[in-house]
């Protein structure tokens, strides 16, 4: 049986901030789903996480997510204190105990595999992963024999200047025998310069318990302070670039690209300087985005061009082309061909294949045909102050420059609206609609 503990009482005080230390977030997920995340293909039977200040703000933040348990720490006594609190809810438990930080959001999954496959084949009580830091401060230090067997651990600002010599750090990450842990818990002390029960006490009642150094040190950076935060997005936007310019994906000034981990792209994609792409977006072959883009939760198929926009839970269909600022959003849908351009807003529409909208146009609650122009400045005029209204406009009409549909109104097919109408009634297909002061000339105006 496994079981997964995740520390994640403490206030990180640190951090200065209203908000738990362990639910700030990096890139798509707070750091505590970071460490969860990082368990799961080990597949634990059991997930506890111990919280205590702003426990409840916690517990919702992670309602999503079934089979975790909460364990409250009242006091925030120690990472030993807190570990201590599972001794109730694990009496019955029986086999490894994976204890992480909550605040260590880039572990890969594999890195944890590997500590229980070391932990398993050498029987141990405890093993621990531990990294050689050029710059170990702050981090608790791990001393050895030459087996890797660990005979202390001493924290940052209890070691002496000889022992802040040793740069082998304790990464927050252990996997231990439980019954011989619930044993030990209750003989930690409080033998410190914060005067808490520490965790890494129980080395001193454990036998063996052994180190295993991480590949990759930059995985077990703990976040302490917003320093820490914003060392962490660059190294986890590293990692997701580095993984889409592998699988065929060109990205032009990468440092200026942000990239979610929570997003899809296909090859021969060309991303430009300056974009960002969020939640669970799509982004089909051949399509070039950027520069200056931002994309959420929003599919793109084949071969769509984005200049300079911003696209929200929306999608597009194959080689249409948007931008340059253009604003998709609420549920977008365009269709293939199309080409939706300068200064145009798009919210919960659907648009045919080949309808264009080119220049300076607001079209919210509509639905229009294939192949329909929309002239410059058209706007459908969707909120009567109260409810939102639906416009809808058939295949091939044109809208004139400066019309404004006030909804509720259909228009027809092949139907032409001429500029500067304000339509407030259906117009029938084929039809020519005109809708606005006709136009009188006094001759000889300026003579008098
Ligand atoms: C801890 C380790 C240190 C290690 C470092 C790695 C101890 C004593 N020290 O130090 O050796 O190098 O992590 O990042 O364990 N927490 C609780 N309850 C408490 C106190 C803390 O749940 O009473 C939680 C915090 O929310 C946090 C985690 O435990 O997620 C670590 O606490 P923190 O105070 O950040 O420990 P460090 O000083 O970083
Ligand atoms: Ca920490």
């Amino acid at each position: 049986m496994l079981a997964v503990a995740i520390l994640a009482a403490g206030k990180g005080t640190r951090m200065k901030s209203k908000l738990p230390k362990v639910l700030h977030p990096l890139g798509s997920k707070s750091l505590v789903e970071r460490a969860i995340a990082s368990c799961n293909s080990v597949k634990p039977d059991r997930t506890l996480i111990i919280i205590g200040y702003e426990g409840e703000t916690i517990k919702k933040a992670l309602s999503h997510l079934d089979n975790v348990e909460f364990v409250e720490q009242k006091e925030q006594l120690g990472t030993g204190h807190a570990i201590q609190q599972l001794i109730e809810p694990l009496k019955d438990f029986s086999g490894h105990l994976l204890v992480l930080n909550g605040d260590v959001p880039l572990l890969r999954s594999e890195t944890v595999e590997q500590l229980i496959s070391t932990h398993q084949k050498n029987g141990n009580q405890a093993t621990l992963l531990t990294a050689n830091l050029s710059n170990p401060k702050g981090y608790g230090r791990v001393f050895c024999d030459n087996k890797n067997l660990v005979t202390q651990i001493i924290e940052d600002r209890d070691c002496s200047s000889a022992q802040k010599q040793n740069h082998r750090v304790n990464a927050g990450v252990y996997c231990f025998e439980w019954d011989s842990l619930k044993e030990v818990l209750p003989k930690l002390t409080t033998n410190n310069d914060q005067k808490e029960y520490y965790l890494t006490e129980v080395v001193d009642f454990l036998n063996p318990v052994m180190a295993t150094d991480v590949d990759d040190s930059l995985e077990i950076n703990g976040i302490n302070d917003r320093r820490q935060l914003a060392l962490a997005h660059d190294i986890l936007q590293a990692r997701v670039k580095e993984a889409w310019m592998m699988a065929g994906v060109t990205m032009i000034d990468p440092d200026s690209i942000t990239i979610e981990d929570t997003v899809q792209i296909s090859p021969d994609v060309v991303i430009e300087p300056q974009t960002h792409l969020r939640g669970n977006t799509v982004i089909g072959t051949g399509c070039h985005i950027g520069p200056g883009t931002f994309i959420e939760n929003s599919h793109l198929a084949e071969n769509v061009k984005v200049f300079y926009s911003v696209i929200v839970d929306s999608t597009i269909a194959s080689n249409s082309k948007i931008g340059p600022y253009t604003h998709l959003r609420g549920e977008a849908k365009i269709g293939e061909n199309c080409r939706v351009g300068n200064f145009v807003e798009v919210k919960k529409s659907t648009m045919g294949n080949k309808t264009n909208v080119a220049h300076l146009s607001y079209i919210g609650d509509a639905t229009l045909g294939n192949q329909v122009n929309v002239g410059a400045g058209t706007i459908t005029a969707n909120y009567d102050g109260v409810n939102k209204h639906p416009t809808i406009i058939g295949d091939r009409t044109k809208t004139g420059s400066n019309s404004v549909f006030v909804a509720p109104v259909t228009i027809g097919e092949n139907a032409t609206i001429g500029a500067g109408s304000v339509i407030t009634h259906d117009v029938p297909d084929q039809a020519l609609a005109i809708a606005r002061g006709k136009q009188r000339n006094i001759e000889n105006w300026n003579n008098k």
